[in-house]
């Protein structure tokens, strides 16, 4: 089931102009790569990273009708949030990283004609995800298709749209993406996916970005391959006809907020290729390092530190550039939380209030049929409450629970903003990834929310 697409018309395209690339990869290839931190245009939004513009601003909304015209519950995201996010991270990363945004942070339709607007390419997981970014407007060109248990056909899919990139998990998959390959009598561009445990998964010494990690694992073993599977698979690729390897893939944890973390995933993965590449005797053309970036979700969480992002970052790609077996290498990120999360919020009215055991509770008419991630992950996010009701001031602590018949469904425990009266609205912030498809909507039948782009 896919979720409906923005409600409200998305702003005019904006074209950006094109520019001529050096064609390292077939994801360079594409007409729409823009080197980083160059692509928008002049004019376009000159922004220090961090800061108020990064986050949606409900303040400047008129909620009250928003949810008068949409119903409750609602999603919105702000698009031009969106694209100051993306020129924020493309203003820090050095020139030869490329984005690929990572489609399953948030398959809205209008956010991924605005990520193809602003001239990203597309990590998909899915012929589904597949079929909405070409939908979308992505140059199929510039799209990597990555993830465990593609079927044959998804592979066949992927083949004859002529996506830039396939990033192979398993010995087996290279196989039949060969065969799929021959029939079709095409030449496939491959990654090849690295195993990582969570030490060498980006996460921090500290131990992984997410409590209960949703993205990536360290355990089950279902991504990637180990390291002398992926030698063996190389060296199979490398002698087929059909079969274009350009690098290797390595991504295990996702919102990790330590720039040191990040910054030495990327180079152990730079280095972990260059060193299969020396062995193999094959140019190494692109590291793809995954996504990752990390937001706070709560107010004392240290957000991600761009600028030691940028310098480390920075520093990697200057040694790079200085070794000819890397000078020319492509860094593809493939950022999706990053971009979208802190540019959504999730809008939801109290339908009902009550004391049990002398505790206040307040049932909202949305829950984790939409908003599943605070319970799965336990991690609550910020929630804001609108209405002007007589609690608003007295602090006391109130739960905020959706009506679903479960225990599960708590959006929010202990909130310090006074119960709410019925019918006032309460935004969760920071939903704008992982949010709605992240979910269950389908339990208990309730209507799907409507999502509503800005
Ligand atoms: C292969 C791949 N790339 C990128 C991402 C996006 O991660 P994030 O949202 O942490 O940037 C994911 C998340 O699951 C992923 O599996």
């Amino acid at each position: 089931m896919s979720p409906p697409s923005g409600a409200l018309a998305a702003p005019p395209a904006e074209e950006l102009p094109s520019s001529p690339q050096p064609a390292t990869s077939p994801l360079a290839a594409g007409p729409q790569l823009q080197p980083a931190g160059a692509e928008l245009p002049p004019g376009g939004p000159e922004l220090p990273p961090g800061g108020p513009e990064l986050l949606i601003d409900l303040d400047r909304l008129d909620l009250d009708e928003l949810a008068v015209r949409h119903d409750t519950p609602f999603y919105v995201y702000d698009l031009a949030v969106v694209e100051r996010r993306v020129a924020a991270l493309r203003g820090l990363l050095p020139n030869s990283f490329r984005l690929a945004y990572a489609v399953k942070a948030n398959p809205n339709a209008l956010v991924l004609e605005q990520m193809a607007r602003l001239g990203l390419g597309a990590d998909v997981a899915s012929a589904g995800e597949l079929e909405r970014v070409i939908d979308a407007g992505f140059d199929p060109a510039r799209v990597v298709f990555t993830g465990p248990g593609k079927r044959d056909s998804e592979l066949a899919s992927a083949v004859s749209v002529g996506v830039g990139l396939i990033t192979v998990e398993s010995p087996n998959e290279l196989r039949r993406l060969e065969a799929i390959a021959s029939m079709a009598g095409r030449r496939i561009p491959i990654l090849l996916r690295r195993s990582l445990g969570l030490e060498s998964s980006g996460a921090p010494a500290a131990g992984p970005a997410e409590a209960v990690r949703i993205i990536g694992d360290e355990g089950a073993g279902k991504f990637g391959m180990d390291v002398d599977d992926l030698r063996a698979s190389a060296r199979y690729a490398l002698d087929s006809a059909q079969l274009d390897l350009q690098g290797v893939h390595a991504f295990g944890a996702s919102n990790v907020r330590d720039a040191a973390a990040l910054v030495r995933h990327v180079g152990q993965t730079m280095a972990f290729g260059r060193e299969l590449a020396v062995e193999l005797s094959f140019e190494l053309r692109v590291i793809d390092v995954g996504g990752g970036l990390g937001i706070s979700y709560s107010d004392d969480e240290e957000p991600l530190d761009l600028d030691d992002l940028q310098l480390g970052l920075g520093a990697l790609a200057q040694a790079w550039a200085a070794d000819p077996r890397t000078a020319a290498t492509e860094v593809l990120v493939e950022p999706g939380r990053f971009l979208v999360g802190p540019a959504g919020a999730y809008v939801t009215r109290v339908v009902d209030t009550k004391r049990v055991r002398g505790r206040a509770i307040a049932i909202v008419d949305g829950g984790i049929n939409h908003l599943l991630r605070p319970a799965l992950v336990g991690q609550p996010q910020r929630i804001r409450r609108f209405g002007t009701g007589s609690g608003q001031g007295t602090g006391e602590q109130v739960t905020i629970a959706g009506p679903l018949c479960t225990g599960l469904d708590i959006l929010a425990q202990d909130v310090p903003f006074g119960p709410p009266e019925v019918g006032e609205l309460l935004a969760v912030l920071d939903a704008g990834a992982y949010g709605f498809t992240e979910s269950m909507p389908l339990f208990l039948s309730r209507p799907l929310a409507a999502e509503v782009c800005l």
